[in-house]
C-alpha cells in the first residue's frame, strides 16, 4: 500500500513513521509513505501557500493552486483509491474505516492548516473527509499520522502475529479484556487463576466475559450499535 501525505510541515512526520511497527512495515516493503511539501508547488515568488479569506472574516485559507498542482502531479502518475482530507468536520474515524482503508492500494492524505483549505479543493479532489475526534488540532498532520498508523498496522504481514490485530479493542466491536504477564503473584497481587489453568476454552470464555463487562462499563454505546 502506498500513502502520499501532502503537508506544509513535512518535518512533523519524522517521528511517527521512523519507529516501531510502521518503521518495520516500510522496511519490509509492505507500505510506502511519501511526504510532499505543498510549499514546493507554490508558484509565486514568496512561495505563499495561504491567503486572506474572502468575505472579510479573520484568518488565512490554504490556496487552491499549490494543493491542486500537487494532487494533479500524483494522480497523473498513478490511480488513487481515495483522496482524504483530515478535518474536524469530517466523519469520525473508527476501526471499521481503518479496516476499509487498509485494503486500498494508493491513498492521498491532505493536511489542512489555518482556517481551512479553499472549498474548491474539497469539491473537485477530495473523496473522503475524516476527523480523529471532536477537538481542533493546529493542523491535519497529527491526525494524518494517527490515521496512517491505524491503517498500516492492519495491512497483512505488518504485525508479526496477525491474530494480535484481530484481538484489538474495537476489532469485534468490543473493548479488549485485561492482560497480564509474569510474575503470577506480585506482592500478593495475583493474576486470575483461570489464565494460569491452561484450559483454552475457559480462557476464551473468561476473555469474552471480561470484554463484554468492560465494554458495558466504559463504552455502552458500542453495544447499542449491535
Ligand atoms: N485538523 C484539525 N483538527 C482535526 C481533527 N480533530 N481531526 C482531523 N483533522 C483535524
Amino acid at each position: 500500500m502506498r500513502i502520499d501525505i501532502l503537508t506544509i510541515f513535512p518535518e512533523m512526520f519524522q517521528g511517527p513513521f521512523t519507529e516501531s511497527i510502521i518503521k518495520r512495515a516500510v522496511a519490509k516493503g509492505l507500505t510506502e509513505i511519501h511526504i510532499h511539501n505543498i510549499r514546493d508547488f507554490a508558484i509565486n515568488k514568496h512561495k505563499n501557500v495561504d491567503d486572506y479569506v474572502y468575505g472579510g472574516k479573520a484568518g488565512m485559507v490554504m490556496m487552491v493552486q499549490p494543493i491542486a498542482d500537487c494532487i494533479l502531479q500524483l494522480t497523473q502518475e498513478r490511480e488513487y483509491d481515495e483522496v482524504i482530507f483530515l478535518t474536524p468536520d469530517g466523519e469520525l474515524l473508527n476501526q471499521s474505516i481503518s479496516n476499509q482503508l487498509s485494503l486500498k492500494k494508493n491513498i492521498i492524505l491532505l493536511c489542512g492548516h489555518y482556517k481551512g483549505i479553499d472549498e474548491r479543493i474539497r469539491e473537485h479532489f477530495i473523496t473522503r473527509e475524516i476527523s480523529i475526534g471532536d477537538y481542533v488540532l493546529s493542523g491535519g498532520e497529527l491526525a494524518a499520522a494517527v490515521l496512517a498508523d491505524s491503517i498500516i498496522r492492519l495491512i497483512p504481514g505488518v504485525l508479526s502475529d496477525e491474530t494480535s490485530a484481530l484481538s484489538d479493542s474495537f476489532q469485534d466491536g468490543l473493548l479488549s479484556p485485561p492482560v497480564y504477564t509474569r510474575p503470577a503473584d506480585y506482592n500478593g497481587w495475583k493474576v486470575p487463576n483461570v489464565l494460569l489453568s491452561g484450559n483454552e476454552k475457559e480462557i476464551i470464555n473468561w476473555n469474552y466475559t471480561k470484554s463484554v463487562e468492560r465494554t458495558k462499563q466504559r463504552r455502552p454505546d458500542l453495544l447499542d450499535d449491535k
